[in-house]
């Protein structure tokens, strides 16, 4: 898979992210599926959507016990989607286990990507809350290279810190970043941001675009401006 644009279909209801897609007639883009739609749906939401011939990233996030999240990626590698992810957090040996899980009989696999520390937790949280005083770039790069010691293939980081995991990790280890927003656009709620084109040129392998892309006016038309910004 190369670089691409994947969009957060942050809807509730399969009613809302069906209209939605049905927007984008012959194209398929890459969406990506969250929690929220998927508590509130399930999983006939992903396998419909797959069925429509999207590629899918299912961002559930897992964190748990090794034996417990081997168990529940064997379930969803049956659902057939492009990339599942889980929080580095839950430590190399989680991750391996995950890694297992996920592995079908037949050797293939989505791809597994890890979040380290989620861009909500500032340094002050961290250190507050999770006793973890050392800096955060220093934690972030950390657990990264635990995943990619641990066999998984990418990260999903900020824009700004996708050159440096690259650097760390490998050229072939993959970035996969939000708060993306176009030159002329809205911030909205995201703090440190990059347009499309800057992410590609920093080198982004994929970046998650939500409300730049739900949000508009005209959804297509913004998609297509971010695929031509990011992929040329
Ligand atoms: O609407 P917007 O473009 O901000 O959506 C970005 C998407 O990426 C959302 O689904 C959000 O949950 C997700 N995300 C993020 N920052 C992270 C990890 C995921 O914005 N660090």
């Amino acid at each position: 898979m190369g670089r691409d644009v994947i969009i957060a279909c942050d809807f509730s209801s399969k009613e809302e992210v069906l209209n939605f897609l049905d927007k984008f007639q012959g194209k398929k883009p890459f969406v990506k599926i969250g929690m929220e739609l998927y508590y509130a749906e399930g999983p006939s939401i992903v396998k419909e959507i797959k069925a429509r011939g999207h590629k899918i990233f299912l961002d559930l996030k897992l964190h748990d016990i090794p034996n417990t999240v081997k168990k529940s990626m064997a379930v969803l590698s049956r659902l057939d989607v492009d990339i599942c992810n889980l929080h580095a957090g839950g430590t190399k040996r989680m991750m391996e286990a995950a890694l297992e899980g996920l592995t079908r009989p037949d050797g293939t696999r989505p791809l597994l990507i890890a979040v380290t520390q989620l861009t909500s937790t500032d340094q002050e949280s961290m250190e507050n809350d999770l006793l973890i005083r050392e800096p955060i770039d220093k934690v972030v790069m950390h657990y990264a290279k635990n995943a990619a010691d641990a066999g998984l293939d990418g990260v999903v980081c900020s824009p700004l810190e996708a050159q440096k995991v690259h650097e760390t990790c490998g050229k072939e280890f993959l970035t996969i970043t939000p708060g993306v927003r176009f030159a002329d656009g809205d911030i909205g709620d995201q703090k440190r941001v990059m347009t499309p084109a800057e992410a590609n040129k920093i080198g982004s392998d994929y970046i998650v675009v939500g409300r730049p892309i739900t949000a508009a006016a005209d959804p297509v038309a913004a998609y297509e401006r971010c695929l031509n910004e990011f992929v040329g």
